[in-house]
């Protein structure tokens, strides 16, 4: 049986493991003893690290896995070329197919958060996933986790195809833009939202519910997302990592402004409604100064 699990590092980071019962692959393991802790209590061995990009939230477990497993770390042509990903890493270009034992992905360009990001499309999807809980979460200077994880299961994200998408995109809403620019978004967002409808989004934080106050401030006349957040509210640790991109092609303000018409963004109303260019420009400039109320 493939089983995703999620689990959740720090304040709001995730580090997703698929496992088949006997080999693991991770996503992103910013810390390693957490990734060591779970492989331990489920029987597992690790197989492969895949890197979405450089951030050491995301690498930061890298150098010790691979030591202690022995296992390859794949990361992007162009993070390699930088050397910024830590451990002795197979480049992977856009478009690539990765196959470990039950294991496909596609490699999917998402390069505008960081120049080197990409995106991981596991198309078979998995039997079980589980959602791990913040509950308790760890200061961001903790290395050891000291604890049993808490996860609770999510038929909602069974038999999917699954988009690790790292800091590109997240439930309502998407990484900043450290290196790129909006042209580089636009390109990405174009890529998600032409994905299967159905997938599963297993991004690497749990912003969800400051995004969706994002969303409300600009879409202030969508019911729905204000529906939305006052029930994400109302249980405030309860885990929103993964969900599905058929909810954000609804609730995401920037994906909502890759179609003309789809929303009124009350805080620019002199942007045309058919460029969504300028329109995401607008978005992440208003959203990296967003404070929650
Ligand atoms: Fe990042």
């Amino acid at each position: 049986m493939l089983t995703l699990r999620s689990i959740p590092i720090w304040t709001d980071n995730y580090i997703h493991m698929l496992d088949n019962g006997r080999h693991a692959i991770v996503i992103d393991p910013g810390l390693s003893e957490a990734v060591r802790e779970v492989l331990d209590e489920n029987e597992l061995l690790l197989s492969a690290i895949l890197n979405t990009h450089h951030h050491p939230d995301h690498v930061g477990g890298n150098v010790a896995l691979q030591k202690r497993y022995n296992v390859p770390i794949y990361a992007s042509t162009y993070d390699v070329e930088a050397k910024r990903i830590p451990g002795k890493v197979t480049p992977l270009g856009w478009g690539d197919e990765l196959n470990i034992m039950d294991f496909n992905f596609q490699v999917l360009d998402a390069a505008a958060h960081t120049m080197g990001h990409i995106a991981y499309r596991f198309s078979k999807g998995v039997e079980r996933a589980l959602r791990g809980t913040h509950e308790t979460p760890m200061p961001k200077s903790a290395t050891n986790t000291h604890e049993r994880y808490a996860f609770k299961l999510a038929p909602d994200l069974a038999h999917r195809p699954i988009l690790f998408v790292g800091d590109s995109l997240f439930l309502g809403g998407c990484g900043r833009l450290f290196e790129g620019k909006a042209e580089d978004l636009l390109g990405v967002l174009q890529t998600f939202a032409a994905e299967s409808p159905e997938s599963v989004i297993a991004c690497a934080h749990e912003y969800t519910r400051k995004n969706y106050a994002f969303g409300v401030s600009v879409l202030p006349d969508y019911d729905l997302l204000q529906g939305m957040l006052d029930r994400l509210m109302s249980s405030p640790t309860q885990p929103t990592v993964p969900g599905l991109l058929s909810t954000e092609l609804a609730y995401n303000p920037f994906l909502l402004a890759l179609t003309p018409g789809a929303s009124t963004l009350e805080w620019a109303p002199d942007v045309d409604a058919e460029a969504p260019l300028e329109r995401i420009r607008r978005l992440r400039a208003a959203r990296d100064v967003f404070e929650q109320r």
